[in-house]
């Protein structure tokens, strides 16, 4: 039934589906060691915005009467992977004297939850439920390893896990939730899901390199990044004094914003399809829209970061430009003057005395803030577009209602 496009409300589509989702990531995130079981859970605690989980779960949803498989009789719980696996022996090397501790409360690897728990709508599967949660995962271990790269203070209004727990800790507790989206992952038996997401957490690491300079890198020559690391380290450190604005730092941009979130969204919505046994185009067009809706999001993400103030979004605002990063509002306003004072603070990013406000106010007197707005809109647009032979449905109304909810966003 198709309900009015006015009333959608794509967390209430799936807000049954979603009941379950943090218990599911919580119990894939079980340890028996106490200490790395309270760190790799901390991030549950406070409420994230599930957009990757609810794409998934709506584009699930949204594909499901395109299938061209039998899908309840190919989908893997009824092949019988869900029976629990012995917990590896590793649980058992911990001391099992220390308080608090029962490796038998914990079963990290108890399988994609049954339709009895979870499946209350028959449109999405199991498994599409699984890829859910790995989403959500994945997204979380780069949050854990951003919010130490960053050295963050809070998240979601809280402090962050490298406050709270300390770097080490926070680091290890990230690749703590990679390995279990990776046993999860694996529990698809899906080698062609399997891969999108393994390449989804390979290009977080390219999107995050990138980040670490605003400019495009020199090409590495074989010889510098085979034999000589310090060559690459000399090409890293000089950075041109005062660089002139050019597109390359746009493409790199974006680029870098693609690898950075879009990837995770975009593949995860085709991994989605794919798992429910959609038609190629179908998957194309999932893809397609994850990606556009990604895009966008990260261009309002870095608008917010120069429009908000700091107690809306649970994070510091103007973050961005104190982490020495230059992101669209400011790449727009740089290209509208591209010998201006911009190129100066981009130059030595934003480090010298009151660099930071000065850049702020060059950005607020341009016309940056709105033109990322109208990038965003561009995208929005070519995602709502791409789900145009779909059929109606309230799971693609849902899907249209993200886009116009990403552009509303205030955190
Ligand atoms: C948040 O960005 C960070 C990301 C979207 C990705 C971070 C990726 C890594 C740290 C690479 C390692 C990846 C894995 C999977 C372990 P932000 O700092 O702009 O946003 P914030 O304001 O939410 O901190
Ligand atoms: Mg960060
Ligand atoms: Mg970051």
């Amino acid at each position: 039934p198709q309900a009015s496009p006015i009333s959608i409300d794509p967390i209430r589509t799936v807000a049954k589906e979603m009941k379950f989702l943090t218990g599911n990531i919580r119990q894939l995130l079980g340890s028996g060691h106490p200490t790395l079981d309270t760190v790799a859970k901390y991030y549950t605690q406070s409420e994230g915005k599930f957009i990757r989980p609810m794409l998934v779960l709506l584009m699930s949803q949204a594909t499901a009467s395109m299938s061209q498989t039998s899908r309840r009789n190919t989908d893997i719980s009824s092949q019988g992977i869900n029976t629990p696996l012995t917990p590896p022996s590793i649980l058992f090397d911990v001391n099992p004297s220390a308080p608090d501790y029962d490796s038998t409360k914990y079963n990290p690897l108890t399988g994609p939850p049954t339709s009895a728990d979870t499946t209350s709508t028959p449109d999405i599967l199991p498994s599409q439920h699984r890829l859910a949660e790995i989403t959500e995962l994945i997204h979380t271990a780069s949050l854990l390893h951003d919010d130490v790269l960053d050295t963050s203070l809070t998240r979601r209004s809280h402090p962050s896990a490298n406050i709270a727990f300390g770097n080490k800790m926070a680091v290890l507790a990230g690749d703590f939730l990679l390995g279990r989206a990776s046993v999860a992952l694996a529990r698809l038996r899906s080698p062609e899901v399997t891969e999108l997401l393994a390449t989804v957490i390979a290009n977080l690491v390219e999107g995050e390199f990138m980040q670490l300079r605003n400019t495009p890198e020199p090409a590495a020559s074989p010889a510098s990044s085979s034999s000589s690391s310090s060559a690459a380290a000399a090409a890293f450190a000089s950075a041109s004094p005062n660089p002139v604005y050019s597109d390359a730092a746009l493409d790199h941009y974006l680029q870098k914003t693609y690898l950075k979130s879009a990837s995770l969204i975009s593949k995860s919505c085709r991994a989605a399809a794919i798992l429910g046994g959609a038609p190629m185009e179908t998957v194309e067009a999932s893809y397609s829209y994850g990606r556009n809706l990604g895009l966008a999001f990260q261009l309002v993400d870095d608008m917010l970061d120069y429009t908000s103030e700091g107690g809306e979004l649970g994070k510091p605002a103007g973050a961005d430009l104190e982490l020495g990063l230059a992101t669209a509002p400011l790449l727009f306003a740089w290209r509208e003057s591209p010998r201006g004072e911009l190129g100066e603070l981009v130059g030595r990013r934003f480090g010298g005395e009151g660099d930071v406000a000065r850049a702020r106010e060059l950005v607020a007197a341009s016309d940056g803030i709105e033109q990322t707005r109208r990038l965003a809109q561009e995208y929005v647009d070519n995602a709502v577009r791409a789900l145009n032979d779909f059929p109606a449905s309230e799971a693609k109304d849902g899907l249209v209602e993200m886009c116009t909810k990403v552009m509303k966003r205030k955190k």
